[in-house]
Protein backbone atom coordinates (compact mmCIF):
# COMPACT_ATOMS: atom_id res chain seq x y z
CA UNK A 1 0.00 0.00 0.00
CA UNK A 2 1.43 3.27 -0.81
CA UNK A 3 0.58 6.26 0.98
CA UNK A 4 1.04 10.16 0.16
CA UNK A 5 2.09 12.05 2.99
CA UNK A 6 1.61 15.38 4.11
CA UNK A 7 3.32 17.32 7.35
CA UNK A 8 3.15 20.97 7.91
CA UNK A 9 2.81 20.98 11.84
CA UNK A 10 5.47 23.57 12.84
CA UNK A 11 8.20 25.61 10.14
CA UNK A 12 8.93 22.76 7.92
CA UNK A 13 6.90 21.67 4.58
CA UNK A 14 7.01 18.01 3.83
CA UNK A 15 5.73 15.07 1.64
CA UNK A 16 6.61 11.45 1.20
CA UNK A 17 5.55 8.56 -0.37
CA UNK A 18 6.16 5.58 2.34
CA UNK A 19 5.20 2.12 1.08
CA UNK A 20 3.73 0.00 3.55
CA UNK A 21 4.72 1.58 6.48
CA UNK A 22 8.39 0.95 6.43
CA UNK A 23 9.65 1.62 3.21
CA UNK A 24 10.92 5.46 2.11
CA UNK A 25 9.99 6.21 -1.66
CA UNK A 26 10.79 9.32 -1.87
CA UNK A 27 10.78 12.02 1.16
CA UNK A 28 10.80 15.68 0.50
CA UNK A 29 11.43 18.18 3.49
CA UNK A 30 11.49 22.13 2.95
CA UNK A 31 12.74 23.69 6.01
CA UNK A 32 12.09 27.17 6.93
CA UNK A 33 14.43 28.00 9.10
CA UNK A 34 16.19 30.38 7.44
CA UNK A 35 13.43 32.51 7.56
CA UNK A 36 12.76 31.88 11.72
CA UNK A 37 16.26 32.16 12.46
CA UNK A 38 15.86 36.54 11.84
CA UNK A 39 13.86 36.28 15.03
CA UNK A 40 15.25 33.57 17.20
CA UNK A 41 12.26 31.44 16.76
CA UNK A 42 9.38 30.12 15.04
CA UNK A 43 7.32 32.85 13.67
CA UNK A 44 3.82 31.32 13.25
CA UNK A 45 2.53 33.86 10.74
CA UNK A 46 5.78 33.33 9.11
CA UNK A 47 5.23 29.53 9.17
CA UNK A 48 1.52 29.19 7.37
CA UNK A 49 2.21 31.48 4.95
CA UNK A 50 5.47 29.67 3.30
CA UNK A 51 3.30 26.25 3.37
CA UNK A 52 1.17 27.81 1.28
CA UNK A 53 3.79 29.14 -0.83
CA UNK A 54 5.30 26.03 -1.36
CA UNK A 55 2.97 22.94 -0.67
CA UNK A 56 2.14 22.39 -3.93
CA UNK A 57 5.80 21.91 -5.09
CA UNK A 58 6.75 19.86 -2.25
CA UNK A 59 4.08 17.44 -3.16
CA UNK A 60 4.73 17.52 -6.84
CA UNK A 61 8.43 17.28 -5.98
CA UNK A 62 7.54 13.52 -4.35
CA UNK A 63 5.51 12.13 -6.49
CA UNK A 64 8.00 12.83 -8.81
CA UNK A 65 11.25 11.53 -6.87
CA UNK A 66 8.90 8.41 -6.27
CA UNK A 67 8.16 8.10 -9.77
CA UNK A 68 4.56 7.74 -9.41
CA UNK A 69 1.75 9.67 -10.76
CA UNK A 70 -1.35 9.88 -7.74
CA UNK A 71 -3.30 7.35 -9.63
CA UNK A 72 -0.82 4.67 -7.76
CA UNK A 73 -1.36 5.92 -4.69
CA UNK A 74 -4.03 4.30 -2.60
CA UNK A 75 -4.46 6.56 0.15
CA UNK A 76 -3.47 10.19 1.37
CA UNK A 77 -2.72 10.95 4.97
CA UNK A 78 -1.96 14.74 6.79
CA UNK A 79 -0.50 15.63 10.23
CA UNK A 80 -3.69 16.96 11.79
CA UNK A 81 -1.72 17.98 15.55
CA UNK A 82 -0.81 18.63 18.12
CA UNK A 83 1.12 21.96 16.27
CA UNK A 84 0.68 25.38 14.97
CA UNK A 85 -3.14 25.74 14.14
CA UNK A 86 -2.32 27.72 10.82
CA UNK A 87 0.15 25.33 10.13
CA UNK A 88 -1.42 22.62 10.95
CA UNK A 89 -4.46 23.43 8.62
CA UNK A 90 -2.33 23.92 5.47
CA UNK A 91 -1.11 20.55 4.97
CA UNK A 92 -4.36 19.51 6.25
CA UNK A 93 -6.45 20.69 4.14
CA UNK A 94 -4.49 20.08 0.92
CA UNK A 95 -4.33 17.01 1.77
CA UNK A 96 -7.87 16.38 2.70
CA UNK A 97 -8.97 18.06 -0.78
CA UNK A 98 -6.28 15.91 -2.47
CA UNK A 99 -8.02 12.42 -1.08
CA UNK A 100 -11.62 13.23 -1.51
CA UNK A 101 -11.22 15.14 -5.38
CA UNK A 102 -9.33 11.58 -6.45
CA UNK A 103 -11.56 9.55 -4.36
CA UNK A 104 -9.11 8.50 -2.16
CA UNK A 105 -8.90 7.39 1.74
CA UNK A 106 -7.74 10.05 3.95
CA UNK A 107 -5.50 9.48 7.30
CA UNK A 108 -5.06 12.03 9.72
CA UNK A 109 -2.16 11.06 12.21
CA UNK A 110 -0.81 12.57 15.29
CA UNK A 111 2.50 14.06 14.83
CA UNK A 112 4.05 12.32 17.70
CA UNK A 113 3.03 9.28 16.77
CA UNK A 114 4.39 10.18 13.47
CA UNK A 115 7.74 10.91 15.50
CA UNK A 116 7.49 7.15 17.32
CA UNK A 117 7.08 5.68 13.82
CA UNK A 118 10.41 7.19 12.59
CA UNK A 119 11.95 4.22 14.02
CA UNK A 120 9.47 1.95 12.15
CA UNK A 121 11.16 3.38 8.98
CA UNK A 122 14.92 3.02 10.67
CA UNK A 123 14.52 -0.58 11.85
CA UNK A 124 12.29 -3.02 10.11
CA UNK A 125 12.60 -5.62 12.73
CA UNK A 126 11.37 -3.24 15.18
CA UNK A 127 7.73 -3.65 16.61
CA UNK A 128 5.61 -2.70 19.88
CA UNK A 129 5.60 -2.82 23.03
CA UNK A 130 8.68 -0.93 23.76
CA UNK A 131 9.17 2.52 25.44
CA UNK A 132 9.97 5.23 23.40
CA UNK A 133 11.74 8.95 24.41
CA UNK A 134 10.03 11.54 22.65
CA UNK A 135 12.02 14.58 23.09
CA UNK A 136 11.24 17.51 20.75
CA UNK A 137 11.05 21.59 20.44
CA UNK A 138 7.31 21.19 21.36
CA UNK A 139 7.31 17.97 23.39
CA UNK A 140 9.27 16.04 26.06
CA UNK A 141 7.73 12.78 26.78
CA UNK A 142 8.18 8.77 28.21
CA UNK A 143 5.43 6.62 25.82
CA UNK A 144 4.98 3.50 26.81
CA UNK A 145 3.74 2.19 23.28
CA UNK A 146 1.77 -0.71 23.66
CA UNK A 147 1.05 -1.44 20.41
CA UNK A 148 0.89 1.01 16.82
CA UNK A 149 -1.73 2.59 17.76
CA UNK A 150 -2.37 1.95 21.52
CA UNK A 151 0.03 4.06 23.37
CA UNK A 152 0.30 5.84 26.85
CA UNK A 153 2.43 8.68 27.96
CA UNK A 154 3.14 7.48 31.17
CA UNK A 155 5.91 10.76 31.91
CA UNK A 156 6.21 13.99 31.07
CA UNK A 157 7.96 17.70 31.01
CA UNK A 158 6.07 19.59 33.25
CA UNK A 159 7.43 23.21 32.28
CA UNK A 160 9.81 23.19 28.94
CA UNK A 161 10.26 20.79 26.33
CA UNK A 162 13.68 19.70 26.13
CA UNK A 163 14.68 20.89 22.75
CA UNK A 164 12.79 24.52 23.98
CA UNK A 165 15.15 25.01 26.48
CA UNK A 166 18.37 24.20 24.20
CA UNK A 167 16.53 26.75 21.35
CA UNK A 168 16.58 29.79 24.40
CA UNK A 169 19.57 29.22 25.70
CA UNK A 170 21.18 29.35 22.42
CA UNK A 171 19.09 32.55 21.56
CA UNK A 172 20.47 34.45 24.55
CA UNK A 173 24.19 32.92 23.63
CA UNK A 174 24.05 34.24 20.49
CA UNK A 175 24.50 30.84 19.07
CA UNK A 176 21.18 30.96 16.81
CA UNK A 177 17.92 28.95 15.89
CA UNK A 178 17.52 25.79 16.07
CA UNK A 179 19.89 25.87 19.65
CA UNK A 180 19.59 22.00 19.65
CA UNK A 181 22.58 21.35 16.51
CA UNK A 182 24.34 24.75 17.10
CA UNK A 183 24.64 23.57 21.07
CA UNK A 184 25.50 20.23 20.42
CA UNK A 185 28.23 20.94 17.97
CA UNK A 186 29.78 23.86 20.06
CA UNK A 187 30.36 21.43 22.59
CA UNK A 188 32.79 19.66 20.64
CA UNK A 189 36.40 19.63 23.03
CA UNK A 190 34.84 20.99 26.31
CA UNK A 191 34.52 19.91 29.59
CA UNK A 192 30.88 19.03 30.82
CA UNK A 193 32.11 19.65 34.42
CA UNK A 194 32.74 22.94 33.94
CA UNK A 195 29.68 24.34 34.69
CA UNK A 196 27.19 22.26 36.38
CA UNK A 197 23.81 22.69 36.17
CA UNK A 198 20.91 21.91 38.18
CA UNK A 199 19.61 18.53 37.01
CA UNK A 200 15.77 18.20 37.10
CA UNK A 201 13.79 16.27 40.27
CA UNK A 202 10.85 15.71 40.03
CA UNK A 203 9.92 14.06 43.42
CA UNK A 204 6.56 13.14 43.32
CA UNK A 205 6.27 11.04 39.65
CA UNK A 206 8.88 8.35 38.57
CA UNK A 207 9.02 9.34 35.46
CA UNK A 208 7.94 13.35 34.89
CA UNK A 209 10.57 15.92 33.68
CA UNK A 210 11.05 19.52 34.24
CA UNK A 211 13.53 21.46 32.34
CA UNK A 212 12.58 25.39 33.51
CA UNK A 213 15.32 25.20 36.31
CA UNK A 214 18.11 24.30 33.95
CA UNK A 215 17.09 26.52 31.43
CA UNK A 216 17.40 29.31 33.97
CA UNK A 217 20.05 28.48 35.96
CA UNK A 218 21.58 28.50 32.01
CA UNK A 219 20.56 32.12 31.08
CA UNK A 220 21.52 32.99 35.01
CA UNK A 221 24.96 31.97 34.39
CA UNK A 222 25.43 33.94 31.14
CA UNK A 223 24.06 36.65 32.54
CA UNK A 224 26.11 36.82 35.37
CA UNK A 225 29.23 36.13 33.10
CA UNK A 226 28.56 38.93 30.97
CA UNK A 227 27.94 41.42 33.95
CA UNK A 228 31.68 40.53 35.60
CA UNK A 229 33.49 40.63 32.10
CA UNK A 230 34.09 37.05 32.81
CA UNK A 231 34.55 35.19 29.24
CA UNK A 232 32.33 32.09 29.29
CA UNK A 233 33.84 28.59 27.66
CA UNK A 234 31.06 28.17 25.15
CA UNK A 235 32.53 24.69 23.76
CA UNK A 236 32.34 23.63 28.30
CA UNK A 237 29.07 25.52 28.51
CA UNK A 238 27.36 23.90 25.92
CA UNK A 239 29.09 20.76 27.05
CA UNK A 240 27.44 20.77 30.81
CA UNK A 241 24.07 21.69 29.14
CA UNK A 242 23.99 18.84 27.21
CA UNK A 243 25.06 16.67 30.13
CA UNK A 244 22.26 18.59 32.56
CA UNK A 245 19.53 17.78 29.91
CA UNK A 246 20.86 13.77 29.38
CA UNK A 247 21.56 13.26 33.22
CA UNK A 248 17.95 14.07 33.70
CA UNK A 249 16.11 12.29 30.53
CA UNK A 250 17.93 8.99 31.05
CA UNK A 251 17.50 7.60 34.55
CA UNK A 252 14.15 7.96 34.34
CA UNK A 253 14.05 6.45 30.51
CA UNK A 254 16.07 3.25 31.92
CA UNK A 255 13.54 3.50 35.08
CA UNK A 256 10.47 2.99 33.06
CA UNK A 257 11.58 0.31 30.89
CA UNK A 258 12.27 -1.89 34.09
CA UNK A 259 9.34 -1.59 35.65
CA UNK A 260 7.05 -1.99 32.38
CA UNK A 261 9.39 -5.14 31.90
CA UNK A 262 10.50 -3.78 28.41
CA UNK A 263 13.60 -4.50 26.80
CA UNK A 264 13.12 -2.63 23.70
CA UNK A 265 14.54 1.60 24.11
CA UNK A 266 13.06 3.86 21.35
CA UNK A 267 14.17 7.52 20.91
CA UNK A 268 12.77 10.16 18.73
CA UNK A 269 12.17 13.77 17.93
CA UNK A 270 14.66 16.13 16.80
CA UNK A 271 16.62 16.30 20.20
CA UNK A 272 17.20 12.38 19.59
CA UNK A 273 19.92 13.70 17.16
CA UNK A 274 21.77 15.13 20.49
CA UNK A 275 25.59 13.35 21.12
CA UNK A 276 25.90 13.34 24.40
CA UNK A 277 21.92 11.70 24.73
CA UNK A 278 22.36 9.45 22.13
CA UNK A 279 25.86 7.92 23.13
CA UNK A 280 24.51 8.13 26.98
CA UNK A 281 21.52 5.94 26.31
CA UNK A 282 23.79 3.50 23.93
CA UNK A 283 26.11 2.75 26.90
CA UNK A 284 23.38 2.85 29.86
CA UNK A 285 21.09 0.51 27.00
CA UNK A 286 24.56 -1.73 26.63
CA UNK A 287 24.74 -2.00 30.37
CA UNK A 288 21.26 -2.74 31.06
CA UNK A 289 20.81 -5.49 28.05
CA UNK A 290 18.37 -3.25 26.16
CA UNK A 291 17.79 -2.97 22.67
CA UNK A 292 18.10 0.51 21.51
CA UNK A 293 16.60 2.16 18.51
CA UNK A 294 17.52 5.72 17.19
CA UNK A 295 15.60 7.14 14.15
CA UNK A 296 18.30 7.58 11.12
CA UNK A 297 19.48 11.27 11.58
CA UNK A 298 17.63 12.63 8.49
CA UNK A 299 14.06 11.38 10.39
CA UNK A 300 15.10 12.76 13.78
CA UNK A 301 13.57 15.96 12.99
CA UNK A 302 10.14 16.79 11.30
CA UNK A 303 9.63 15.12 8.00
CA UNK A 304 6.57 13.54 6.35
CA UNK A 305 7.78 10.15 5.86
CA UNK A 306 7.58 9.04 9.27
CA UNK A 307 3.66 10.37 9.03
CA UNK A 308 3.39 7.76 6.09
CA UNK A 309 4.86 5.28 8.47
CA UNK A 310 2.22 5.69 11.13
CA UNK A 311 -0.70 6.38 8.42
CA UNK A 312 -0.50 3.03 7.18
CA UNK A 313 -0.87 1.17 11.04
CA UNK A 314 -3.67 3.97 11.41
CA UNK A 315 -5.32 2.68 8.48
CA UNK A 316 -4.88 -1.24 9.54
CA UNK A 317 -6.17 -0.18 13.05
CA UNK A 318 -9.84 0.87 10.72
CA UNK A 319 -8.96 4.70 10.98
CA UNK A 320 -10.01 7.26 8.43
CA UNK A 321 -11.12 11.19 8.19
CA UNK A 322 -13.82 12.72 6.90
CA UNK A 323 -13.93 16.07 5.11
CA UNK A 324 -14.76 16.98 8.32
CA UNK A 325 -11.77 16.06 9.75
CA UNK A 326 -10.02 19.81 12.02
CA UNK A 327 -6.74 20.23 13.31
CA UNK A 328 -6.15 20.32 16.62
CA UNK A 329 -3.13 22.39 18.73
CA UNK A 330 -2.73 19.99 21.49
CA UNK A 331 -3.96 16.22 21.79
CA UNK A 332 -2.53 13.49 23.92
CA UNK A 333 -1.25 10.53 22.58
CA UNK A 334 -3.71 8.36 23.30
CA UNK A 335 -6.84 9.97 22.21
CA UNK A 336 -8.10 8.86 18.34
CA UNK A 337 -7.29 11.86 15.93
CA UNK A 338 -9.61 10.76 13.56
CA UNK A 339 -12.58 12.08 15.77
CA UNK A 340 -11.75 15.71 15.63
CA UNK A 341 -14.09 17.02 13.61
CA UNK A 342 -15.03 20.65 12.89
O1 LIG B 1 11.06 17.13 16.29
P1 LIG B 1 11.46 18.47 15.86
O2 LIG B 1 12.16 18.64 14.54
O3 LIG B 1 10.29 19.46 15.81
C1 LIG B 1 9.27 19.48 16.77
O4 LIG B 1 8.30 18.70 16.61
O5 LIG B 1 9.44 20.28 17.73
O6 LIG B 1 12.43 19.03 17.01
C2 LIG B 1 13.04 20.27 16.93
C3 LIG B 1 13.86 20.46 18.19
C4 LIG B 1 14.44 21.87 18.31
O7 LIG B 1 14.17 22.35 19.60
C5 LIG B 1 15.93 21.64 18.10
O8 LIG B 1 16.73 22.59 18.77
C6 LIG B 1 16.11 20.25 18.67
O9 LIG B 1 14.97 19.55 18.22
N1 LIG B 1 17.32 19.58 18.18
C7 LIG B 1 18.35 19.21 18.98
C8 LIG B 1 19.36 18.68 18.13
N2 LIG B 1 18.90 18.72 16.85
C9 LIG B 1 17.64 19.27 16.90
N3 LIG B 1 18.50 19.30 20.31
C10 LIG B 1 19.66 18.86 20.83
N4 LIG B 1 20.68 18.36 20.10
C11 LIG B 1 20.58 18.25 18.75
N5 LIG B 1 21.60 17.75 18.04
ZN1 LIG C 1 8.09 17.18 15.53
Amino acid sequence: MRILAIESSCDETAAAVVEDGRKIISNIVFSQVDMHALYGGVVPEIASRKHVEVIDQVVQHALRDAGCSLSEIDAVAATAGPGLIGALLVGLNYAKSLAFASDKVFIPVHHIRGHIASNYLTHPDLEPPFICLTASGGHTMIVHVRDYTEMEVIGISRDDAAGECFDKISRVLGLGYPGGPAIDNAQAGGDDKKYPLPIAKVTDHAYDLSFSGVKTAAINTIHHAEQTGEKLDIPSFAASLCRAVSDALVPRVLEACRQYCLKKLAVCGGVSANSTIRSDLQKAAKEEGLSIYFPDMKLCSDNAAMIGSQAYYEYLAGKRGSTGQNAISNLDISEDISRIDE
